[in-house]
């Protein structure tokens, strides 16, 4: 790792688009002291930035603030390249679109600094197909966050094709030495893994919705009521080493596995995703939220998510 900075010489980290993950990094990034230089094109981002990190403060304040880390470091940047061109680090979060994030990193390629680390947030893109054209390719990695980042501590770290592998092991120490949960994946796939696996559990959800298994409200609370508890404590692997009693995993697996091979075998295809089928999910929100707008669904997240994150944090 000799030709990458020591996690503790890091001072300045860029983060390029601020919409809802942008603006949560760089509340997560000044609260561990960093000073943040950002930069989006869209309209308003500025004051929209400035609010978000004013919400997010005081959750962070009860996380446990880096001594001297100030709201103040944040600098705003009327272009990328000035964004970059001072960074030890860069987040990316531009739109989930091929054609913009690579626009973006061929402005951006050669005003990278000789030791600075790229890394994208991108949710389910392949790194190989974005910096295919870039000089600079071997220094841009996945760092993936779960919404809010600022909140939530998992990090899928993915390097491309071209990816130094000492940029891979670097981006692994460095979400570490930030506080984050980070893991790595070892292929490129769309979706990393982490969205993968809620994707498979949307893709019943939804097909609960099609056939009329349960309403929108109960459905939400089959998760979030039963096998959502367990989820936060362990992963799916783990818990059914539990489901197996003293017998451990290969009961469940005797036991159980020839049932769930044949629900998968109920599980082909994907329902499709029509109009009309959003319309029915977003009533089914609607009768469940009943007066809680988009904001008060978001407080409520963050309140019971920093509840949950403290409970965690005290039993292990
Ligand atoms: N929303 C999530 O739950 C989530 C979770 C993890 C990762 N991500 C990833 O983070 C990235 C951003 O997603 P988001 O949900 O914050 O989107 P968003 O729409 O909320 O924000 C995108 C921001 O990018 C700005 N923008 C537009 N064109 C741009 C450009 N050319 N360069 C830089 N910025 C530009 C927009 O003005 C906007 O502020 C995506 O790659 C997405 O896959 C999203």
């Amino acid at each position: 790792m000799a030709d990458y900075l020591p996690f503790d010489q890091v001072r300045r980290i860029a983060v390029l688009g601020t919409g809802t993950i942008g603006a949560s990094w760089t509340a997560y990034f000044l609260a561990r002291g960093y000073a943040v230089s950002a930069w989006d094109p869209g309209d308003g981002w500025k004051a929209n930035l400035r609010e978000f990190i004013d919400r997010a403060w005081p959750q962070l304040q009860t996380i446990g603030l880096e001594p001297g880390a100030d709201t103040a470091a944040l600098t705003f940047l009327d272009d990328p390249v000035s964004a970059v061109s001072t960074a030890d680090f860069v987040q990316e979060n531009a739109p989930e679109r091929l054609d913009i994030k690579k626009e973006l990193y061929g402005k951006i390629d050669y005003a990278l600094p000789a030791q600075a680390i790229f890394s994208s947030s991108t949710s389910g893109l392949i790194l190989s197909e974005l910096v295919a054209d870039l000089g600079t390719s071997h220094r841009f990695v996945v760092g993936h966050p779960f919404n809010p980042p600022h909140l939530i501590p998992l990090v899928e770290v993915v390097g491309a094709r071209q990816t130094d592998p000492a940029v891979i092991d670097w981006a692994m120490g460095f979400y570490k030495h930030i506080g984050k949960h980070p893991i790595r994946i070892r292929k490129e796939v769309p979706g990393h893994l982490a969205n993968r696996l809620q994707a498979a559990l949307w893709r019943e959800a939804t097909w609960a919705v099609v056939n009329d298994l349960a309403s929108v409200e109960d459905i939400n609370a089959a998760i979030s009521q039963g096998p959502g508890l367990r989820l936060a404590v362990m992963g799916p692997h783990m818990i059914f080493n539990l489901t197996g009693g003293k017998g451990g995993f290969e009961k469940f697996y005797s036991h159980f596995g020839p049932a769930m091979e044949s629900w998968w075998q109920t599980m082909q295809g994907e329902p499709e995703l029509t109009p009309e089928l959003c319309a029915q999910i977003v009533d089914g929100l609607r009768e469940e939220a009943g007066e809680r707008t988009i904001n008060d669904l978001e407080a409520e997240r963050d309140r019971k998510l920093l509840a949950v994150l403290k409970a965690l944090r005290d039993t292990t």
